[in-house]
């Protein structure tokens, strides 16, 4: 069976304290940290780059790192991810002409492999490259802001891809929480990410722990 794993999204934290805001996330049960890269380009906002990636890693060299990348170039960011311990680098296919490309390169790197969909982009544009993944990344939100609304129609993509990739991971991201979770559990989705809703939380590790719980059901 599937391991179902949450992993909190920093952007919403202190970003002037991002170690601990991320150390604190860690200790309160997060599995992995999803750390949501932005070039200004791809999306219409901008966060960090490798630079603080890899200062973030070595006080946390036991973390579990998933970069998102909402960048216009993915290939360009691969090695210096790698630099970081990068373990997943998860990019949008939209601004690609080449993802098996890509996908090689993150392999080669010693990275995994993850494929990241705008909620206006269709299953069936990530479905050709599904054996080149180790996770689909399906958004809940239009990338480049964290604290939206969840959309909620995005549950068939998840329930499409989960029926016919049943040992798939599968990812969601944006605007999710205790009174989503359950939905997003049900559509087939294993990994969890919450940015928002874990940040602002008075007891964030009984958010997680909620999430967790929802998702393993
Ligand atoms: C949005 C990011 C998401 C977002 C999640 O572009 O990819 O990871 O920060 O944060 P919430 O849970 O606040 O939507
Ligand atoms: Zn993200």
């Amino acid at each position: 069976t599937l391991s179902c794993k949450i992993g909190p999204s920093v952007l919403n934290a202190d970003l002037s304290q991002l170690y601990n805001e991320s150390q604190k996330l860690i200790d309160s049960g997060a599995d992995y940290l999803h750390l949501d890269v932005m070039d200004g380009t791809f999306v219409p906002n901008l966060t960090f780059g490798h630079p603080v990636v890899k200062c973030l890693r070595t006080k946390l060299p036991n973390a579990v790192f998933e970069t998102h990348m909402m960048v216009q170039n993915p290939l360009q960011w691969i090695s210096a991810m790698a630099d970081a311990n990068v373990d997943q680098y998860t990019f949008h296919i939209e601004p690609c002409d080449d993802v098996p490309l890509v996908c090689r390169k993150i392999k080669e790197a010693g990275m995994k492999v993850g494929l990241a969909i705008k909620p206006g982009t269709p299953v069936t544009c990530v479905e050709e490259y599904i054996d080149m993944a180790d996770m689909i990344l399906v958004m809940t939100v239009e990338p480049g802001f964290g604290g939206q609304k969840f959309m909620t129609d995005m549950m068939p993509k998840i329930e499409i891809l989960r029926e016919k990739y049943p040992t798939m991971d599968i990812e969601v991201d944006g605007g999710i929480g205790p009174n989503n979770i359950d939905v997003c559990a049900k559509a087939g989705a294993n990994m969890i990410v919450s940015g928002t809703a874990v940040i602002q939380a008075k007891n964030p590790p009984q958010v997680i722990q909620l999430l967790k719980d929802s998702v393993n059901k």
